[in-house]
């Protein structure tokens, strides 16, 4: 049973974000409306998520001291992981030490921030489909891969490393050292390993967004949204839609995979079902075939779409999730997003164009108030609601093309 309390009182049900980004400010969001006192954290001042939270911390989280100490002056009911650069060891002591709950769990967090931890699982323990892979330490290890089966064309990608960074294609031997250097450069902590995987020729690849969360009868519940179709550009998403239609055989496959790598990852330090929470399971999809690419534990980018098209989006069912709620993950209507990108490097930058792209039909949109932009940096999205895919897939783009970022 759930009890919640009154925020900024001795009662208070205390959720702590680790990473308060647009993801995590959505969570803040919903969990704010459910009165629970929250506390944002991020390594820089003013992040999206702290400016919707009761407290804003600033803090490295990836320092297990900083994080140690900051967990124990707060003492929050849970710690909710946002990004992927965290001191997970950290959080598995603190959780072993029944000192906080870590959502979905601490070993979750460990296993998908390096692409080895989730990989190893779910290919090697788990026994599921994946794309051929190798890690490799040096230039010339991953030379003597490719030659020894990966092949060619092929994908490096910097070990720890998000959002595309440090990740290329190799389509011939001339590629190599060019895929070895930009990892190097592009990793989030530069210990030099990589992956190399071989190119899924995939039809479409598609985000599944899957809950575990208290069912009626006390038991841990798994449920699934409607499968998210998105086209990634630099290993970046761009645009996300909902549903994307798939055959029935490759949807029971893909779910099938969802299950088996959350109720892993859902498992405790001491083996029980515990992990409660949403995941974003990314899979590859050629005719009936389905490849598990790499999941979150956590909301994913591509379900910012879920915002206007299910009657909780992914950052509802979440917060309830997690707070041992009901959810109810059905399809309201179809919709798509588009990624809004800064298009400039400068500080507290203005948006023109916002009253142009809302009068696109039934579109909203999200800024997601950064207090700096990078050409490349995403600082908002448009969302559209459609009787159909594509129709919804136009306007969000129309909509995102009218909002003109620029320096003042
Ligand atoms: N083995 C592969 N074969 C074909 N395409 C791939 C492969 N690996 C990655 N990609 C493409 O690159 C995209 C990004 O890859 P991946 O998800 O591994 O990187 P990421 O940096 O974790 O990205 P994000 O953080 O945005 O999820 C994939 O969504 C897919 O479009
Ligand atoms: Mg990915």
């Amino acid at each position: 049973m759930t009890t919640l309390g009154t925020p900024l009182s001795p009662h208070a049900t205390k959720v702590m974000l680790l990473g308060s980004g647009e993801l995590g400010k959505e969570v803040l969001i919903a969990l704010q409306r459910l009165g629970v006192e929250t506390i944002a954290v991020d390594r820089y001042d003013n992040a999206p998520g702290q400016q919707v939270a009761h407290h804003a911390r600033t803090i490295t989280m990836s320092d297990p001291a900083q994080l140690k100490a900051l967990i124990e002056a707060e003492r929050p009911h849970l710690v909710v992981p946002e990004i992927e650069a965290i001191a997970t060891p950290m959080l598995e002591e603190l959780e072993a030490a029944g000192t906080v709950r870590v959502i979905p769990t601490a070993r979750a967090a460990r296993l998908t921030m390096d692409r080895e931890g989730i990989r190893v699982l779910a290919a090697e323990t788990l026994g599921l489909p994946t794309s051929p892979y190798k890690f490799c330490n040096s230039l010339e290890e991953l030379q003597a891969a490719i030659d020894a089966g990966i092949g060619y064309p092929c994908i490096v990608k910097p070990v720890m490393s998000s959002s595309g960074k440090g990740q290329s294609k190799i389509d011939g031997p001339a590629d190599v050292k060019k895929a070895w250097d930009y990892a190097m450069a592009g990793g989030r902590v530069s210990h030099g390993r990589v992956i190399v995987e071989g190119f899924i020729d995939f039809d479409y690849e598609i985000t599944q967004l899957t809950v575990r969360s208290v069912g009626a009868d006390g038991q841990i519940a798994t449920s699934f949204c409607d499968p998210i179709g998105h086209v990634q550009i630099s290993g970046d998403y761009v645009e996300s839609w909902q549903p994307h239609p798939m055959h029935p055989a490759a949807l029971e496959k893909s779910r099938q995979i969802a299950k088996a790598v959350t109720d892993n990852l859902g498992q405790g330090f001491d083996g029980k079902p515990s992990g409660l929470g949403l995941f974003g399971v990314e899979l590859f999809v050629k005719g009936q075939d389905v490849w598990f690419s790499e999941v979150s534990p956590r909301p994913h980018d591509t379900g910012l779409v879920t915002l206007c098209t299910q009657h909780q989006s992914e950052f509802e069912l979440h917060a309830r999730a997690i707070l041992g709620l009901p959810v109810d993950t059905r399809l309201r209507n179809p919709g798509a997003s588009a990624v809004i990108y800064g298009g400039v490097d400068a500080v507290g930058i203005v948006f023109d164009g916002v009253e142009e792209a809302l009068r696109v039909p039934d579109t909203d949109l999200r800024l997601f108030g950064k207090p700096e932009s990078f050409t490349k940096r995403r600082m908002g999205v448009a969302l559209a609601r459609a009787a159909d895919v594509e129709t919804a897939r136009g306007n969000a783009k129309l909509a995102a093309r009218k909002v003109k970022p620029r320096k003042v």
